[in-house]
């Protein structure tokens, strides 16, 4: 109820906002992808509850509006927005400014944006996000904020019309809602393409009215979630059984898709589906059994371990089901692309199915690779039937390429450059570089989450175009995608983590022309756009700004050299395991230590700390050098410690259990014995299931000094490190010998089951 006193409660609360102070706050010039030409002048624009600004259509008007509705949540008021020519910030068109293509121009009385299409004016706006200070990007409301814009001049178009980003929702399942996460952070780095990879052996995502069971069966598999980024097994994961009910999983209904299609054309980026067939089918097989092969799994997969998962060309109701199936997905998806997969189809199966041998006599196939081809042809045909064209990753050029197809290179660039060369059209995604579900640092510095590694700096090193093809190839190079697979990817932070800022490089490969690309302009950008993410609240990566601890053993010490891939950070480093600080040693050149030490490193910039701390423990002990005489085994005791990659030469190998024997040159006290142990069950490298290490004192007759506890084997699968420690009484010896049982045979159920397990271990310390 109002009353005479609640108005002069309300006038007073007006009275005092009136002379709450405002502040200005004025953005960076630090736009991500770079523009083309980008000019940056004195001053800046204020935008305030004052401003206006103008359009010249309706559809400019929905644009305008969604970009200026953000102001609401972070200032309780917007620009008002309208049709016409005399606002403060003008929208105009000029049509010879090329398609995505914008002139943005700010100067303190005006802002200018002139495009030649809608997507111009689209992404001028995402320049004009990025030109606001870090806080509008917080979501939360600062009423006390003017928002200033720098004065600037760009002129800005793309190098690439297809800049894009995969994302495997089979893998792991990510919600309607996460997915226009993705879409609104693709459009605030100009991507335009989302490749929504959505089937695979581990799950079927998209509701099909003519097969249900897609999605009743497909889309749930068991619940073997990793939650620990270190101990991620992901291909060791048990199989489901006889009678287990999967829980695992999800799919988007034909609303929900119809939805984030809708979402993503507001945001100027096409949706392109991918249906992974012959191969990775393994959900659509448990779900269909009938368009499998001969001895066809039964249940949706678990993890990677992965073999008789695929469709069968030698029937014709594979090719009824995949016509209506296919139909169905298509009626969903405007874009004209449609994805079939195509890739790592296992053929194994298809030696022994009689329909599938059948088909390869009658159509007079010289092998299975020419039956595959046999396969994605007629699948282009239903795709080409519907005027769409079909994409296919690098493999469909194996046994004769499709003839209207689109190749996504991923296996390097060769396949796009041999289809380029055929006069097909090219995707550009090589795993090298566009893989960002790969490690992104020093492999014992990051998170485990991926197989091999791609640094920022690669990502950001590519150029799109292959040296050496003509004028005419180059002409059929589409653009480049960044590929975020989910194997290991469990949750959204792992996911966000993983994306930024490697898709940052990857859009401005895709958007900015290579002769304007400079990496150290890129990482001080970097900075601000970081700032933009914690405001968000936007899990991310610092690897690349973070110290690299490398060493080489030097037999009675060792070398340690410190870096970072960003250029010109000052790195402070201790060697007491304190925190490094600015007052701490400057790194200015490698340095040996001779004892044990534990490593702390922190870069700097600008004095502020950067990255984050990097730690790592290196042991100088009393085995050093001992096995320099062993060509087989002097690795184990060089002061080279293997880092968590299966392809470090540090490694020694043991194919049949392990044993070591380190001999003093005199009786010397001991009372320890550690070391690592690989575990990378997909090669079937697990640790020893138990350690002994005995001691003897003339070198002749040996006792046991201690061993360890027997491992439990239903722990051993997936990606890390084992430690081993081995602690006894003290004792001089001459000599000591490390004996390790191996796995054998690897249990059912575990990577590489029935295989003798290998051992992998590396510097045996001795303490
Ligand atoms: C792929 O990475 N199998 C396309």
């Amino acid at each position: 109820m109002i009353n005479k006193y609640s108005i002069i409660l309300l006038l007073a609360a007006l009275a005092n906002m009136s002379c709450v102070q405002k502040n200005i706050e004025i953005g960076e010039v630090a736009i991500i992808p770079q523009p083309e030409q980008l000019m940056v002048e004195i001053g800046y624009f204020e935008i305030n509850e004052n401003t206006t600004v103008s359009v010249e259509s309706r559809a400019q008007l929905a644009l305008a509006n969604l970009f200026f509705d953000q102001f609401t949540v972070v200032s309780g008021w917007k620009p008002k927005v309208d049709i016409g020519d005399k606002g403060d910030i003008v929208f105009s068109t000029d049509a010879t400014i090329v398609e995505e293509a914008y002139n943005l121009e700010v100067n303190p009385k005006k802002i200018s944006i002139m495009a030649g299409s809608e997507a111009g004016f689209f992404y001028a706006l995402q320049s004009l996000k990025q030109l606001l200070p870090v806080s509008f990007y917080s979501g939360k409301l600062q009423p006390n904020i003017v928002w200033g814009v720098p004065s600037v001049r760009i002129q800005d178009k793309p190098a690439f019309e297809w800049r894009g980003y995969m994302l495997d929702v089979s893998r792991h399942f990510f919600d309607k809602e996460q997915v226009m996460e993705v879409l609104d952070f693709m459009a605030e780095s100009k991507l335009n393409r989302f490749h929504w990879h959505l089937t695979d052996d581990q799950g079927w995502r998209v509701e099909i009215k003519s097969y249900p069971k897609l999605t009743e069966v497909g889309a749930w598999r068991m619940d073997y979630n990793i939650t620990d980024e270190n101990v991620s097994n992901w291909f060791g994961r048990p199989i489901q059984k006889p009678g287990e009910k999967p829980s695992y999983g999800g799919y988007y209904t034909q609303e929900d898709i119809k939805e984030i299609v809708a979402y993503a054309k507001e945001r100027f980026i096409e949706v392109v589906p991918e249906i992974d067939m012959p191969g990775h089918a393994q959900a659509m097989v448990a779900s269909y059994p009938e368009i499998g092969c001969v001895n066809s799994e039964k249940y949706v997969a678990t993890g990677g371990v992965v073999k008789n998962n695929t469709l069968n060309p030698g029937k014709e109701e594979t090719f009824v089901f995949a016509e209506k199936m296919l139909n169905e997905v298509m009626d969903l998806f405007p874009f004209n692309y449609m994805h079939i997969g195509g890739d790592e189809c296992n053929k194994s199966q298809w030696l022994k199915d009689p329909d599938a041998q059948r088909k390869i006599k009658e159509e007079g196939l010289k092998d299975v690779y020419e039956l595959q081809s046999y396969f994605i042809k007629r699948i282009e045909k239903i795709i080409n039937a519907r005027g769409k064209i079909m994409i296919g990753w690098d493999e469909i050029l194996e046994g004769g390429l499709a003839p209207n197809a689109t190749v996504m290179s991923w296996r390097g660039e060769e396949g796009g450059i041999e289809a380029a060369k055929m006069g097909h059209e090219v995707i550009m995604t090589p795993s090298n570089y566009c893989y960002i579900d790969l490690k992104q640092g020093h492999d014992d510095l990051e998170p485990n989450l991926g197989y091999s590694q791609l640094l920022l700096s690669t990502a950001y090193s590519y150029d799109v175009i292959p040296k050496d093809i003509s004028e005419e190839e180059a002409g059929l190079i589409k653009g480049i995608q960044a590929n975020m697979w989910t194997e290991s990817i469990s949750d959204w932070g792992k996911l966000t983590y993983m994306t930024f800022p490697r898709l940052y490089a990857i859009a401005e490969s895709g958007w900015t022309s290579p002769e304007i690309k400079d990496w150290d302009n890129f990482t001080n950008r970097l900075q601000t756009q970081f700032l933009r993410l914690d405001n968000q609240g936007v899990r991310y990566a610092v690897s690349a700004f973070s110290p690299w601890i490398d060493h080489t053993g030097q037999g009675d010490h060792i070398e340690i050299a410190l870096k970072t891939e960003v250029n010109d950070l000052e790195i402070f480093y201790t060697l007491d395991g304190s925190e490094p600080t600015m007052e701490s040693k400057s790194y200015n050149g490698s340095f040996k230590i001779n004892h044990s030490t534990s490593i702390k490193a922190r870069a700097f910039k600008d004095g502020e700390a950067v990255g984050y701390t990097s730690s790592m423990d290196f042991y100088v002990h009393k085995a050093a050098g001992k096995l320099d005489e062993s060509p087989d085994l002097k690795k184990l005791t060089d002061l080279n410690y293997g880092k968590l990659n299966k392809s470090d030469p540090n490694w020694v190998s043991f194919k049949n259990g392990m044993e070591v024997t380190i001999e003093f040159d005199s009786l010397t006290a001991v009372k320890e014995v550690k070391f690592d142990a690989l575990r990378f069950t997909i090669a079937g490298i697990y640790p020893p299931k138990n350690v002994e290490v005995h001691g003897s004192e003339n070198g002749k007759d040996y006792y046991k000094l201690g061993e360890t506890d027997k491992i439990d084997i239903s722990h051993v699968q997936g990606r890390n490190k084992i430690p081993f420690q081995i602690g006894f009484n003290p004792v001089k010896v001459k000599s000591l010998k490390i004996i390790g049982k191996h796995i054998n045979p690897i249990p059912q159920e575990h990577h590489m089951s029935g295989a003798n397990a290998t051992i992998k271990v590396d510097e045996i310390v001795v303490e």
